[in-house]
């Protein structure tokens, strides 16, 4: 055996099944807490929203993950300190792992806070700083999106493909309200203000991994938004990749864990995405 390829069996469960079975465990319970939240704090800023069931749907994948590989690493959101700085910092001190998992409990607290449903659970391992399996669940629709390198994504037990829009004017994008107001909402708006006019166009649905599923799925032409952290992306990129899309930083240099302003498109969109993000951040 290949001492650089990762087992994807380990103690008789697969790596894949113990990810799809944590989304669907927390995923069913986070539905069920829906519209009781108890605790509702804010974290970085007026836009960063926590509640207990974050906090609970967290302890509960880690707890899972540990009980079938206790040796591997674990990078969720609500372990790490809230902003920017803090995050890329708790990446970096699990980035010699082995093997990592990359979590977001509830991706689009805001919507699942307001009872608006389009909410995910994000879970990715990554082996070695490459992700290997992404799984991305939608509790609301029940629609489960699962990738393994070099396996392909599904949906539902479909294979899926990214779009086949081959110019803006005929795609549909999707991007966030990032919560730094600072910097990533600054720039993520004069995208907007950009693209608007040149796409068929924008959605702004408030769970970054579940556009990226949508990418990988066809249901959008591409995705960007700045200042993002890994939980938000990693599930997601695996998805697209194994979809055919492409995956970049808004600069277009190739994605990594650390990558933070993400362009995520059908692939053939997206130099031109590229392109008129890099004109808008110079205007
Ligand atoms: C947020 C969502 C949202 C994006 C924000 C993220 P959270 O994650 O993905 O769509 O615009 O930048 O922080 O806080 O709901 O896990
Ligand atoms: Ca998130
Ligand atoms: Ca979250």
């Amino acid at each position: 055996m290949d001492a650089n390829q990762p087992d994807s069996i380990i103690g008789g469960k697969s790596f894949t099944a113990v990810a799809v079975n944590c989304a669907a465990k927390a995923g069913e319970w986070i539905k069920s807490k829906m519209g009781s939240i108890t605790q509702l704090d804010t974290k970085y800023s007026m836009h960063d929203l926590v509640t207990e069931v974050d906090k609970g749907a967290e302890r509960m994948i880690r707890n899972l993950i540990a009980t079938h590989f206790p040796t591997h690493s674990f990078l969720g959101e609500e372990g790490v300190e809230p902003g920017p700085e803090a995050s890329a910092k708790a990446l970096q001190e699990v980035s010699d792992s082995e093997y990592l998992w990359i979590v977001d409990p509830v991706d689009g607290t805001t919507n699942y806070v307001h009872g608006f449903p389009f909410y995910s659970v994000s879970i990715a391992l990554a082996h070695r700083g490459q992700v290997i399996v992404g799984v991305v669940y939608d509790p609301s629709r029940d629609e489960l999106f699962v990738a393994e390198r070099g396996k392909g994504a599904y949906v539902h037990g479909r294979k899926m493909k990214v779009s086949e829009e081959s110019s803006l004017n005929h795609s549909l994008l999707a991007t966030g309200f990032p919560a730094d107001q600072h910097v990533a909402l600054p720039a993520n708006l004069k995208g907007i203000q950009a693209l608007a006019p040149k796409v068929r166009n924008l959605r702004v649905a408030g769970s970054a991994a579940l556009h990226l599923a949508y990418v990988a799925a066809g249901r959008l032409s591409g995705f960007w938004e700045y200042n993002l952290s890994a939980w938000d992306i990693a599930a997601g990129s695996l998805l697209i990749e194994e979809a055919g899309g492409r995956l970049s930083d808004v600069a277009g240099q190739p994605y990594h864990l650390a990558v933070r302003n993400i362009t995520a498109t059908n692939g053939l969109v997206h130099d031109e995405l590229i392109q008129e993000l890099h004109t808008a951040a110079n205007t």
